[in-house]
């Protein structure tokens, strides 16, 4: 897959929701009813990060349940690319870009949307081909002012800002012309998974689905 195919690719992904909820799922048996209230809610595209020893079993789990659009997230080695395809991931998500890491993905056909914080990341990714790209991490690098500077220059990148968003400052950046969607973990707290409390985290995801663009 060229990397102008897979921006193509998460650019249509991303526009499905207003928000992309970063998953961190300690236990395989919370994978299934996590992305069920998640989808109910109105949120179906799912970034479940390879930070736990049960990731790639969770998105086998969630790769089942209908009308959700599962990625991997935390890609950081092309070992990671290979398992994350394995599992069914549909997307991959990084934080930054490494030339391993993209060459793997374009080889494996996985459609990335690699992370960038400054001007010359992502203009780096661009020359590549990648022009949707994640802003990461979105709050500590300057917030929204900061991505919408980026975008007076470089109005051909678009962006899913990710670190640091949250219901309370997630309009600043939707309202943005280049962005097509925010990452964040707050639809999903630890405590909420945890406790399997399904009919509250289907509330947040629709009050996050509900945020205009
Ligand atoms: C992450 O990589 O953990 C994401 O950026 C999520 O950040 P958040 O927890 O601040 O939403």
């Amino acid at each position: 897959m060229t990397p102008n195919a897979a921006s193509n690719h998460i650019r249509e992904i991303c526009a499905r929701a207003p928000i992309l909820p970063v998953l961190v799922v300690h236990k395989a048996a919370h994978a299934k009813p996590l992305a069920q209230a998640l989808v109910a809610g109105g949120l179906p595209v799912l970034e479940v990060t390879l930070r736990t020893p049960a990731a790639l079993d969770v998105i086998r789990e969630m790769t089942g349940v209908k009308g959700g659009i599962v990625g991997a997230g935390t890609l950081i080695t092309p070992q990671d690319v290979k398992s994350a395809k394995d599992a069914g991931a549909m997307f991959g998500v990084s934080p930054g870009a490494s030339d391993e890491l993209l060459a793997a993905c374009e080889e494996a056909d996985l459609p990335l949307l690699p992370g960038a914080a400054t001007a010359s990341e992502a203009m780096r990714l661009l020359a590549r081909g990648y022009d949707m790209l994640k802003f990461f991490p979105a709050e500590a690098s300057g917030g929204a002012p900061a991505l919408k500077a980026i975008g007076a220059p470089l109005p051909q990148i678009s962006f899913c800002p990710t670190g640091g968003v949250s219901l309370q400052n997630a309009d600043s950046y939707l309202s943005l012309a280049n962005v097509i969607c925010a990452g964040g973990s707050w639809v999903a707290p630890n405590a909420l998974v945890q406790a399997g409390k399904w009919r509250e985290i289907e509330a947040l995801a629709k009050e996050a689905s509900l945020l205009a663009r």
